[in-house]
């Protein structure tokens, strides 16, 4: 088990859905690295449950305690370490699920591993909700590679079989329109369908999936340290952390399983300015596990929230027996949402973390 990611820049994140607080550590951000923690609180923001009717009834503000580490509005070079209280928590809607696991949660799987030891109330440590201390580290880590140019742009890619307008791989450019909607989509009239998309699901106590795409520019060549700590390992490690996560394809990614070579090669030239570029993206800004320059796209597919009001197969491990589940308790009929901004968190400590490797901070 390990609650810690990364070698130069290192996160551990701490606590569980119901215990008295959850929280980070977040060590390696250079001293005097210019933090806004009202930012912090604004990203923070945006993965908070209880925003909207397509989120859990789960109201919590997230709002966080900062014990060490920024002074006067910079870092000091010190370990920065912060904690959230969790305050609206229901953990009698929780107490059944050590004797009949819900299907698709992680409720079987820790029982197998840690017996009664495990704290089941709200999906203890398994919880979406450890994404928040997570998007308080990514909020401290976009900080800084926003201050050496790089930026993140993330939006709900597709859900329900509506599909929003994707990122041009050559230049994603649609950062400000995703933060005007109400949800985290380019197109108005995709948040939209979307959003209805969401109700009807959770009107039939049921929920939705999707993928999220995820661009990342103003990136050096040269970051990436392969072979293991390529970049899409390293970004694979922590957004596969991310709860939810099942999938991931970098650039073209599964597309270009199909193509023929000579299509998927990105054709390269020197404009007239003597800039080196290339004339599409399929490598989604990565060759050999090292950044090109060109913009770094990648895609997560997000499961449909596991815990769904309808009837579905169980068993009782008590009583070695078959039984039925309906899931009760307030859960996001669709966890993309808030999965988006926990995603952008994950790549942004990954790359810092690979850009602190390579000595680029
Ligand atoms: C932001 C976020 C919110 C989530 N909300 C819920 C929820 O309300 N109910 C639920 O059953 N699962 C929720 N999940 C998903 C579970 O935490 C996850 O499916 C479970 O821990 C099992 O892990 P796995 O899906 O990676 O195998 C959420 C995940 C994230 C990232």
């Amino acid at each position: 088990m390990s609650f810690s990611f990364g070698t130069n820049i290192r996160m551990t994140v701490f606590g569980g859905s119901h215990t008295a607080g959850i929280g980070c550590v977040l060590d390696g951000i250079p001293a005097g690295t210019a933090i806004d923690l009202d930012e912090v609180r604004r990203f923070m923001a945006r993965r908070a449950p209880g925003g909207s009717a397509t989120s859990t009834a789960r109201s919590e503000a997230d709002e966080f305690e900062l014990l060490s580490g920024i002074q006067d509005g910079h870092a000091t070079g010190g370990a920065i370490a912060a904690v959230i209280r969790n305050t609206n928590t229901r953990s009698q809607d929780y107490s059944g699920y050590l004797e009949t696991p819900r299907p698709g949660h992680s409720d079987l799987a820790a029982i197998l591993k840690y017996g009664e030891y495990h704290d089941i109330r709200g999906g203890g440590h398994f919880s979406g909700r450890l994404t928040a201390p997570l998007c308080f580290a990514g909020g401290l880590c976009l900080q800084l590679l926003q201050a050496r140019g790089v930026k993140f742009a993330a939006h709900i890619l597709s859900l329900g079989g509506v599909t929003d307008k994707p990122f041009d791989p050559l230049a994603p450019s649609d950062a400000d329109a995703i933060l005007t909607n109400a949800l985290p989509v380019i197109l108005p009239e995709a948040a939209a369908k979307m959003t209805e998309k969401i109700l009807a699901a959770k009107a039939d106590g049921d929920s939705l999936g999707g993928v999220i795409e995820c661009a990342v520019t103003g990136l050096p060549a040269g970051v990436g340290e392969p072979m293991y700590d390529s970049v899409e390992s390293v970004i694979a490690h922590a957004v596969f952390s991310v709860p939810a996560v099942k999938g991931l394809e970098f650039g073209a990614g599964f597309a270009a399983a199909g193509m023929r070579g000579s299509e998927n090669n990105d054709s390269l030239f020197f404009d007239e300015n003597g800039k080196l570029g290339a004339k599409t993206n399929n490598a989604g800004g990565i060759l050999g596990g090292i950044t090109t320059g060109m913009p770094v796209i990648f895609r997560a597919a997000v499961k449909p929230t596991p815990s769904v009001a309808v009837p579905q197969e169980t068993v009782n491990m008590k009583t070695n027996t078959n039984t039925q589940i309906t899931v009760g308790g307030r859960h996001d009929p669709s966890i993309l949402p808030r999965a988006v901004p926990a995603i952008t968190a994950a790549a942004a400590v990954a790359i810092a973390d690979l850009m602190a490797a390579g000595r680029f901070l």
